[in-house]
């Protein structure tokens, strides 16, 4: 079976988020079941420079406004196609912003660009190949789908996975006109989307299934609260919608063989972390002691509760525990922490930036992470944390809900804990969990047994590749029908 995907991040040539992550290992996971998956990406600078021999295998006259081209290419053992488009994509700074983080203009014409190539590749544009079947992922590629459906591929199944609502692409309709779709495409079940053109609403209405990264945030986007605008339509295709919990690269994330770790260990080494600790103190400053060390690697956003967690870390401090925080995002919230870590020195450590090296250790060293985000689709440093013996304390939503079971007595008890929930999401149930988290790392013997059981859960892309197999031979089903 072959399978086209279509995203605008893909580890590890080039990531800003967990997209990068999944991207990245699902076509691996898939290729030992028998699906071939090949991935189209935009020709960012970063991306042209992963490859050498340069050979079209499609050429446009004009693009989105110029030439540009399409190289089939093998990198880091990716099947990549590689939309080179100069005037859209090689650009410094970010895939979608300039270096000081700010959205380029014309991103709708970027992805507009990517989805056409797309919906192009999908129709025959590339002699010898034929896709079964195209898998576009977030509002950057979901009008591959609106291509393909108003285009010649409109009898390819597809299926868009939803990684995040908040980000939906949505333009003026004064664009409609330049994106080449006909009059029809701007209506109602169309891409028309509140007077304007959306760009994750259009995916959502063509493609031939919706899939998002857990089964809890499946359910949760059937709701007012999170379905960000878009729940009365998600509702509407309710039968073709499914949730897939994301894995992890298992090699990649291996705290026996992680390259990035001072000390390797496993489950009956623990005490091997020890060394992986003592350089986050180094790190972040803080002072050497046996509390515990709860860390933070994160977008610093509203949506990841940055702010719930800089209101209480003066509790924090005073219930025990020693903070190390690694993220970039929001001014004003990194501002909140570092403030943080200048008023609690020696007990808060603050590094503003983005560093995959240092994340690594932070999951081998920390005692344990805390991810208090008010809506998380999957969540993959929960993943990390289950694998590195970093016992996650979590938000009671989305895929943290699905992935974490909490060390209330009876799952202690029972020996089945992996980390802590809290809900509802305020400063009272965080502190409470951080309380409970406290007392739990004072025995050694309770700490370990969820240390050990997290790192015993299957977090690898196994079972859900499986599942998206599964999902891709329905949808060839309803092909041959
Ligand atoms: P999201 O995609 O919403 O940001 P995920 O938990 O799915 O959340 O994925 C985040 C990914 O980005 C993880 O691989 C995490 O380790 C990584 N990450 C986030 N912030 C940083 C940072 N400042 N430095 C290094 N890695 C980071
Ligand atoms: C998004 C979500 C995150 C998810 C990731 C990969 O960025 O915010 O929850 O893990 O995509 O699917």
């Amino acid at each position: 079976m072959q399978v086209l995907s279509v995203t605008p991040e893909i580890f590890p040539l080039i990531k800003t988020g967990g997209l990068a992550d999944v991207t990245g290992a699902l076509p691996i996971a898939l290729a030992g079941k028998g699906v071939a998956m090949r991935t189209l990406i935009p020709g960012y600078p970063v991306v042209m420079g992963a490859f050498k021999k340069k050979k079209a295998v499609y050429q446009y006259p004009l693009l989105q406004g110029g030439k540009a081209s399409i190289h089939a290419v093998q990198v880091a053992g990716l099947d990549l196609f590689v939309l080179d488009a100069p005037h859209l994509f090689d650009r410094p700074g970010g895939p979608y912003g300039n270096a000081t983080g700010a959205d380029w203009p014309d991103n709708w014409r970027r992805f507009a660009a990517l989805s056409q190539a797309g919906g192009d590749i999908a129709g025959g544009a590339i002699s010898g190949y034929q896709p079964d079947i195209v898998h576009a992922h977030d509002w950057q590629s979901a009008m591959t789908l609106a291509y393909m459906r108003y285009g010649k591929a409109v009898g390819i199944p597809s299926l868009i996975t939803v990684h995040n609502l908040a980000f939906q692409g949505q333009f003026g309709a004064g664009i409609f006109g330049e994106l080449g779709l006909p009059a029809v495409a701007m209506a109602l079940d169309g891409v028309e989307y509140y007077g304007g053109v959306g760009f994750l609403k259009a995916g959502l209405q063509a493609a031939w299934a919706i899939t998002t990264v857990s089964p809890t945030y499946a359910q949760e986007i059937r709701s007012a609260e999170f379905g960000m605008g878009l729940d009365g339509l998600i509702n509407m295709r309710s039968t073709d919608l499914y949730g897939i919990v994301n894995g992890i690269d298992v090699d990649i994330w291996n705290p026996e063989t992680d390259k990035h770790l001072v000390a390797n260990y496993s489950g009956a080494t623990l005490e091997a972390r020890r060394a992986n600790r003592t350089a986050v103190e180094d790190r972040f400053g803080l002072e050497r002691d046996d509390s515990p060390i709860v860390c933070v690697v994160s977008r610093l956003t509203w949506q990841k509760g940055m702010d719930i967690l800089a209101a209480v870390v003066d509790g924090v401090v005073a219930a025990g525990a020693r903070l190390a925080i690694l993220g970039s995002g929001d001014a004003g919230l990194e501002g909140a922490l570092l403030a943080a870590a200048a008023r609690h020195r020696g007990r808060i450590g603050v590094v503003v930036g983005y560093d995959e090296g240092l994340s690594h250790t932070m999951q081998g060293g920390c005692d344990a992470i805390i991810i208090p985000s008010r809506f998380e689709p999957c969540g993959l440093t929960q993943l990390y944390g289950l694998r590195y013996g970093c016992v996650p304390i979590v938000a009671r939503t989305g895929g943290l809900a699905d992935t974490i079971i909490d060390a209330n007595e009876a799952a202690i008890s029972a020996g089945v804990a992996t980390g802590f929930q809290f809900a509802p999401n305020n400063a009272g149930a965080l502190l409470h969990a951080i309380r409970r988290l406290v007392d739990a790392h004072a025995s050694a013997a309770t700490w370990q047994s969820i240390q050990r059981q997290g790192m015993k859960a299957d977090v690898s892309w196994d079972k859900s590749a499986e599942k998206y197999v599964e999902l891709y031979r329905l949808l060839l089903s309803k092909r041959a029908a």
